[in-house]
């Protein structure tokens, strides 16, 4: 695997690649990669000959500074990690490099950045598309790997591609989770041991709530998991929607969709959790 710090370099190797393959696949990260992450390289490793991987923090998604500053950082891990599972290009750029002068760029996603997250973390999701966008045209993948976890951040993204005519496969992959059923996420490192214990009632609440559909309304179920959630001591919910998979909008009725989706966002003490289950009604 070669590690690569500039866009200059990233596009020579790539070139390179290109007179060789036109199968160039991509998984976008910010490091501190965890199964889940892996999972997505494997994924592009099967399906394309060159896997290019990047790790960015990026500054400009990032609403609350304090997490900014305590998102974890191991990328010397993260390399060796990338390296086993196959992964040919690291780029991992400075900000100067993403950003030699600040992206102004202003996207409108109407209605999709309207709920849950873009409610919640206002501005994420334009930081979210500056970079992708960058980054996408840094490599030209054909092919570009994201977890469902973030479910609403593939949609955003989809539509990003659509309204640049990006000409990039976007492919969801999986949730991947622990064990107990707490979602894979970076940000698991930051519990303490007692909200450790207590994370996994999000994923198992949100299960049981399944159960509990059709039979129960969607304002029903609605109120199981937020109150359920909520009686544990450590944690506290943001916001817990019902909506439809494609548009993201809250139904109020199981009849109003085909596709539910439950996506979920809790504090468990300072770390912000988020995870979501499809409903099969
Ligand atoms: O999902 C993430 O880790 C980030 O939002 C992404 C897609 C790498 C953009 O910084």
């Amino acid at each position: 695997m070669k590690t690569v710090n500039s866009i200059k370099d990233l596009k020579g190797h790539l070139a390179q690649e290109r007179l060789k393959t036109k199968h160039i696949g991509f998984v976008p990260t910010m490091g501190a990669l965890h199964d889940g992450h892996l999972s997505l390289v494997k994924h592009c490793v099967d399906e394309n000959e060159v896997c290019v991987t990047s790790i960015f923090v990026n500054p400009t998604q990032f609403d609350d500074k304090n997490d900014l500053t305590t998102y974890p950082r191991t990328l010397d891990k993260d390399s060796a990690l990338l390296e086993t599972a196959g992964c040919n290009y690291l780029f991992a750029p400075s900000e100067k490099e993403m950003y030699p002068e600040p992206d102004t760029r202003e996207f409108d996603f109407g209605n999709l950045a309207c709920v849950m997250e873009g409610v919640h973390r206002p501005g994420h999701f334009n930081g979210v598309a500056q970079i992708v966008s960058k980054l996408f045209y840094a490599v030209g993948p054909c092919k570009a790997y994201f977890g469902e976890k973030d479910f609403q951040q593939i949609a955003i993204i989809q539509a990003m591609v659509e309204r640049l005519n990006l000409n990039v496969e976007i492919v969801p992959c999986p949730i991947l989770r622990e064990a107990d059923g707490l979602a894979m996420s970076s940000r698991n490192v930051r519990l303490t041991a007692q909200e450790r214990t207590q994370a996994p009632r999000i994923a198992q609440t949100l299960k049981e709530s399944a159960a509990l559909a059709p039979d129960k309304t969607v304002r029903q179920v609605r109120d199981f998991v937020t109150h359920t959630l909520n009686n544990e001591p450590l944690l506290h919910v943001e916001y817990f929607e019902i909506a439809d998979r494609h548009t993201l909008m809250p139904i109020d009725r199981w009849t109003d969709t085909t596709r539910p989706i439950g996506c979920i966002a809790v504090c468990c003490g300072n770390v912000r959790l988020i995870d979501n289950i499809m409903y099969n009604v």
